[in-house]
């Protein structure tokens, strides 16, 4: 398989072991008081996009306390209720200096010197510091990547412009600046892969399932063995206020068990749910690359035919993470989806369009 990398892209360590990434190691802190007992105070950098609000609510749900950083632009009235300190992560982070908190999540650190300014201004006044990344973060993806798999770098680490090119590398200098600033048993890093779930504005899980949906022969692309792994956006909100609770640290691949999930369960789930209106056509991975059609936008989810690839979940199912089945995901995300304004759902935003499906779909027939 080919390096799958602009795919990622375009989305949205125990003790030696960890050493060699500089990063630090896994657990839990020990502290007299189990922090689960006590009312945390939490600051969320970046709460009101697709997953920030639903760490607000697992947060308010626990009884803890929320504030809210962001420029203001994106669901500014989704909570009226919570403190919000408006500021921008460039330059602007003066509304949260003198305050304190006993944990921040950081959801909208893309540019390495944004983490830094963050991490470093915060340091002396959070008691733990949850940093979201991405598994794009990794060098290659031929191979099943855990949290220990060399990352990527970018020549010019001075590059700030977050491209489907430079995401990836910019996460994992993200990771590195936050580890620059904070303890090693302070700083959790959560490495999500495509997450999915009700309120997911870019519409790429969501392609199949609607696809699913829609009559016609269909194209789902490579064969039915094909892995795939996401992280419904529940659950990785759940680790995320976990991480505070419990206070666990070190750095964790946020996706479903690898195996777990194929392309060939994900017909089937979406079958299941959205009806059988569409039949599948499989159409291998030469053939598609051949069309332009591997490691593109217009497949998401799917990353290859290569049985070796994936990422390891082990060590966060060990510190608790719960991945629910993706039936239940595809089941809410349609509920979701089907209460949304004509005017959102005439055009998702990722996915095949029909004309080009079509295109393609003729071209296989004809190939032999
Ligand atoms: N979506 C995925 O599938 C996926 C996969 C892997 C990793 N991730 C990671 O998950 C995190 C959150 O993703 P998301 O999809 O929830 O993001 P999102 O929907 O774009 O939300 C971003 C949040 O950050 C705030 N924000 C953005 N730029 C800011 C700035 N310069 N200063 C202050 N606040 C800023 C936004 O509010 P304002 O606009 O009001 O400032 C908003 O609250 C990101 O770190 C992303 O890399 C996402």
């Amino acid at each position: 398989m080919k390096n799958s990398r602009r795919e990622f892209l375009k989305a949205g360590a125990l003790g030696a072991a960890m050493a060699a990434t500089g990063l630090p190691a896994v657990g839990r802190a020990s502290e007299s008081e189990p922090a689960a007992r006590r009312k945390q105070k939490i600051l969320i950098l970046g709460g009101t996009g697709f997953i920030g609000p639903y760490m607000v609510r697992e947060a308010l749900r626990r009884g803890h306390s929320v504030t809210l950083f962001n420029r203001g632009k994106t669901n500014n009235t989704l909570f009226p209720d919570l403190e919000t300190i408006k500021g921008d992560r460039d330059g602007g982070l003066g509304g949260l200096q003198g305050r304190e908190w006993d944990a921040v999540i950081d959801n909208s650190g893309y540019v390495p010197r944004h983490v830094a300014d963050s991490a470093y201004l915060l340091k002396r006044n959070v008691g733990r510091y949850i940093f979201v990344s991405s598994v794009s973060v990794y060098a290659d993806f031929g191979v099943t990547n855990s949290e220990t798999s060399p990352l990527a770098t970018i020549a010019d680490e001075t590059i700030e412009e977050v491209t489907g090119e430079t995401y990836g590398a910019l996460k994992a200098l993200c990771e590195q600046r936050a580890a620059d600033q904070i303890d090693g048993d302070k700083l959790a890093i959560l490495r999500p892969t495509y997450i999915c779930g009700p309120g997911d504005h870019t519409d790429r899980f969501t392609y199949w399932p609607l696809r699913a949906r829609r009559a016609g022969k269909m194209l789902w692309p490579g064969t039915p063995q094909d892995i795939i792994q996401v992280i419904d956006v529940r659950d990785l909100a759940n680790f995320a206020i976990d991480c505070v609770d419990r206070n666990i640290f070190g750095t964790y691949n946020m996706v479903n068990p690898r195996g777990e999930s194929t392309m060939g369960t994900l017909l089937r789930d979406c079958q299941a749910l959205a009806g059988r209106g569409g039949e599948a056509v499989w159409v291998d991975e030469a053939f598609l690359t051949a069309h332009g059609l591997y490691g593109g936008g217009e497949l998401p989810i799917w990353f290859g035919s290569n049985p070796s690839i994936g990422f390891t979940a082990e060590r966060a199912l060990g510190a608790g993470l719960d991945t629910r089945p993706v039936r239940e995901t595809i089941r809410d995300l349609l509920s979701w989806w089907d209460s949304l304004p004509r005017q959102r759902t005439a055009k998702p935003r990722a996915g095949l369009s029909q004309m080009r499906e079509a295109e393609v779909l003729a071209a296989w027939r004809k190939r032999r």
